[in-house]
């Protein structure tokens, strides 16, 4: 794969929004001698998300762009991106969409996990509609980002069942716990692809 660069570690940046436990995971993972990332950038829209605390923890470099303007956020955070030599993107409960001119820019560079089976259930709200539809399972799916939402190419998925008194709280804790699991082998097998 055209990520990997021999010997070293493929330099990532995480993009958040929120509590960022998957990057608390991702972190966890590149420092294992398998991993064949290193996170090097932590990036958020929201200057109030709690996983910007990792980034302080681990002396990881962040920045915070509001993506009021889309095209002069994405266009510094491409600069930036740039001068801190990162390869390799891993979107992780980052809630905004992303341009088709940054996409194109890291195309085939970008990963997303996404809380459900996809194709079904993209976008927001996940674990509501799968509830409302009486699924018997959910799950968790790490997909290459392309420009349409939640749309690009599958790497890896895992199934969960859907108990008989689920509620949204106890199906998105459930799923967090597999999702912490799936990012990293599906870096694996990207690296492996
Ligand atoms: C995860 O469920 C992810 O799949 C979704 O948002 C949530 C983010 O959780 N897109 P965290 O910030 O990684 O804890």
């Amino acid at each position: 794969m055209v990520l990997s660069t021999g010997n070293t570690k493929t330099r990532t940046a995480v993009f958040i929004s929120g509590t960022g436990s998957n990057l608390k995971s991702l972190i966890k993972f590149s420092k294992t001698t398998k991993s064949p990332i290193s996170i090097d950038f932590v990036v958020s829209n929201n200057s109030k998300a709690k996983g910007l605390n990792y980034a302080k923890l681990y002396k990881i470099k962040k920045k915070i762009l509001n993506f009021k303007n889309k095209n002069i956020s994405e266009n510094k955070l491409l600069s930036i991106l740039k001068i801190n030599n990162i390869k390799l993107i891993c979107l992780a409960g980052f809630m905004k969409i992303l341009s088709k001119n940054f996409i194109k820019k890291f195309k085939g560079k970008i990963l997303n996990i996404h809380p459900s089976l996809l194709p079904k259930y993209k976008g927001l709200n996940t674990h509501e509609r799968a509830l409302n539809n009486n699924e018997k399972y959910s799950g968790c799916t790490v997909h290459f980002v392309n420009s349409k939402l939640d749309s690009g190419k599958i790497v890896l998925q895992k199934k969960v069942k859907i108990s008989k008194n689920e509620t949204e709280a106890s199906l998105a804790k459930k799923i967090l716990v597999q999702e912490h699991k799936l990012y990293p082998k599906a870096i694996l097998k990207v690296f492996s692809l």
